[in-house]
């Protein structure tokens, strides 16, 4: 589809993935990622933004190879990974890296920070001592950490300061994608802006794709090219960041964009706040029809009933909801902008589903 006719390579795709957890025999079946297709253009910023439970994370796992899907598929650069042996997967790995919320968890409490940044390098075998640690600390300088800190151990140094050495962890191994998952949920509010710097600023530097995971629509909108919203393992709406925020055409992400209406001020104070109402559903039972369909504030008889399939409703926005023509015509009447005729919409419609 329109993602592959891009002259730009793909650093990395989904197709059809699924991923599944537990036993259908004893009815525990969850299916956390419930076919999900993209694509990311090399050198983007893919944000994908949900609640907590919708998929973010384990689709964020089986992108990186760390998870193995029950069906479909990732591409790496139009390569399946999931063919090579164990072997050559770890070696394809370390290219597509993955850092996440909690960088205690990514240290040994025993370990100096230089140690443990060196540590990649070590399981890898690659280069002397002295060549690991000099490049450990050209890494602990990008991402601006003293190289005092280098000698500390996890617990001398600051949350910030530990996702920072973390990061230079992962940089390590010249990776060409990192998938960032909540990197900076678990940081101080005051903290966050200086860390999402940080992440543009090296995705110039090292020429890096990022998949940016966040349940946070102020973080994801802040640093993404393009944006997918997840609901439920599903992607019910994805496209350009700009226009999916100025104008969702997904009632999900509609409710999502409500809350933060600061995000855009233009045409916020028209905008009243949507209170998304009833129970989030189960994940091993989740609700027939469109899935959405027990808290949506838009909801009709069919949506009970039929799963809205997804469509492209202008170039590289894509949305699954029965009634998202009609979202787009309110929006236009309401003079926002959902990225009709827009040309950089459609450069930037490098994420289409394939
Ligand atoms: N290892 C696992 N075993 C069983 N269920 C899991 C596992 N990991 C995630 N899940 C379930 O999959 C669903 C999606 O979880 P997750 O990917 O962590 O979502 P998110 O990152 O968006 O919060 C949840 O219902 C969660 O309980
Ligand atoms: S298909 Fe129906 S229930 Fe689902 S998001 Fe659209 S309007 Fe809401
Ligand atoms: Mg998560």
């Amino acid at each position: 589809m329109s993602g592959s006719a891009s002259p730009v390579p793909m650093a990395l795709q989904a197709e059809d993935l699924h991923v599944s957890f537990g036993n259908a025999r004893r009815g525990s079946l969850i299916r956390a990622v419930d076919g999900v297709s993209f694509s990311v253009r090399k050198g983007e910023i893919f944000g994908v933004i949900g609640e907590s439970g919708s998929g973010k994370s384990t689709l964020g796992r089986c992108l990186v190879g760390l998870l193995t899907p029950s069906g479909g598929g990732v591409r790496h650069g139009g390569i399946d990974p999931f063919r090579f042996s164990r072997r050559e997967l770890n070696r394809h790995r370390r290219k597509y890296q993955i850092v996440s919320q909690d960088p205690n968890a990514a240290f040994d409490p025993r370990m100096t920070i230089l140690q443990s940044v060196c540590e990649p390098l070590n399981i890898a075998g690659e280069g002397t001592r002295a060549e690991r640690r000099e490049k450990a600390f050209e890494m602990l300088d990008r991402v601006a950490l003293s190289p005092e800190m280098a000698n500390r151990y996890p617990h001398e140094i600051s949350g910030g300061q530990k996702q920072r050495a973390n990061i230079a962890r992962a940089l390590m191994l010249d990776p060409n994608v990192i998938v960032c998952d909540e990197v900076v949920a678990a940081l101080d509010v005051s903290i966050q802006a200086d860390m999402l710097n940080l992440f543009a600023r090296l995705q110039e530097q090292f020429g890096l794709t990022y998949v940016f995971i966040s349940h946070d629509l102020r973080v994801v909108s802040h640093i993404s090219d393009c944006v997918a919203v997840m609901y439920f393992g599903k992607i019910v709406e994805v496209g350009p960041a700009h226009a999916v925020m100025e104008a969702p055409l997904h009632p999900y992400t509609e409710a999502l964009r409500s809350a933060e209406p600061e995000i855009t001020p233009a045409g916020a104070d028209a905008r009243s706040r949507i209170i998304l109402q009833g129970e989030i559903p189960s994940a091993v039972s989740p609700p027939g029809g469109c899935r959405f369909h027990t808290r949506c504030p838009r909801v009709r008889d069919v949506c009970r009933i039929q799963e809205p399939q997804q469509r492209e409703l202008l170039p590289g926005r894509h949305v699954a909801c029965h009634f998202a023509e009609e979202m787009l015509v309110e929006q236009e009447r309401k003079g926002l902008s959902a990225g009709r005729n827009r040309v950089q919409d459609m450069a930037s419609a490098t994420q289409a589903l394939t």
